[in-house]
């Protein structure tokens, strides 16, 4: 199986299936690893195990959009807005047009940087870990292909349907719940919401801080990620 990563950080999961490839626990190999960030830990662990290498830098290609007159200008050819749109299903862009469009826009621009990269590798299965970024609907639909189906998985830090968003851990903890956990999913057009793979649970002891609740979490992240990437491998 051919897995293409992207990561926005220090890729702790990154290295947990880097691991699991090359001590053969599961039948893959990474072809690429990207960032929306420079300079970050996960992008040296990368190239530590000899995989290629790139950053679109998101903050960087946002802030330009927002200096650009013209942001159409900028935009992909046959780039459909309104089909876009219609597919999106984010809670807090909803509210706003102008806020949405230039939402969109701007992570249409950044999205094909990356896929100007991710089209040149052959890759079967992309991978989240720990990428910190919305994929917009034109992406997804471009991985997504008709015959290729679902292939964009992801890691939350909490048991979906609770707790979606970027804080699950902060935000199970501070809930007061006795029990965390981590899931991986398929990605579709809403946040934290495509079909579940996989799921580990763990459980919050009464003294437990917000640190050691996470340190738990991840814990159950490097174990469940490389399952899943297994099953999908053996077409399970
Ligand atoms: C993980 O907790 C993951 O669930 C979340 O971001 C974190 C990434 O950690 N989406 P790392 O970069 O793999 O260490």
């Amino acid at each position: 199986l051919k897995v293409g990563t992207l990561i926005s950080g220090g890729g702790t999961n990154l290295q947990a299936i880097i691991d699991a490839c090359n001590q053969g626990r599961i039948d893959a190999e990474i072809v690429f690893t990207g960032s929306d960030v420079g300079g970050v830990k996960g992008l040296a662990r990368a190239k530590k195990a000899g995989i290629d290498t790139f950053v679109v830098d998101y903050a960087r290609i946002i802030a330009d959009s927002r200096k650009i007159r013209d942001i159409d200008s900028l935009l992909p050819k046959n780039f459909d807005l309104d089909e876009i749109l219609g597919k999106q299903r984010l809670v807090d862009v909803e509210k706003n047009r102008e806020k949405a469009l230039f939402f969109i826009k701007s992570r249409v621009i950044a999205e094909r940087r990356l896929l100007d990269h991710i089209e040149s590798y052959d890759m079967d299965l992309l991978v989240l870990a720990g990428f910190m970024r919305v994929l917009t609907p034109y992406f997804i639909d471009r991985i997504n292909t008709k015959d290729k189906g679902c292939r964009i998985m992801n890691i939350h830090p909490a048991l979906l349907p609770a707790f979606p968003g970027t804080d699950g851990y902060g935000d199970t903890f501070r809930y007061g719940c006795k029990i965390g956990g981590c899931t991986v999913h398929f990605v579709d057009y809403g946040e934290d919401t495509g079909p579940i793979i996989g799921q580990k649970a763990f459980e919050i002891a009464d003294g437990d801080t917000l640190k050691d609740v996470k340190k738990k979490g991840l814990k159950k992240e490097w174990e469940l990620y490389p399952a899943c990437i297994q099953k999908f491998a053996q077409s399970r």
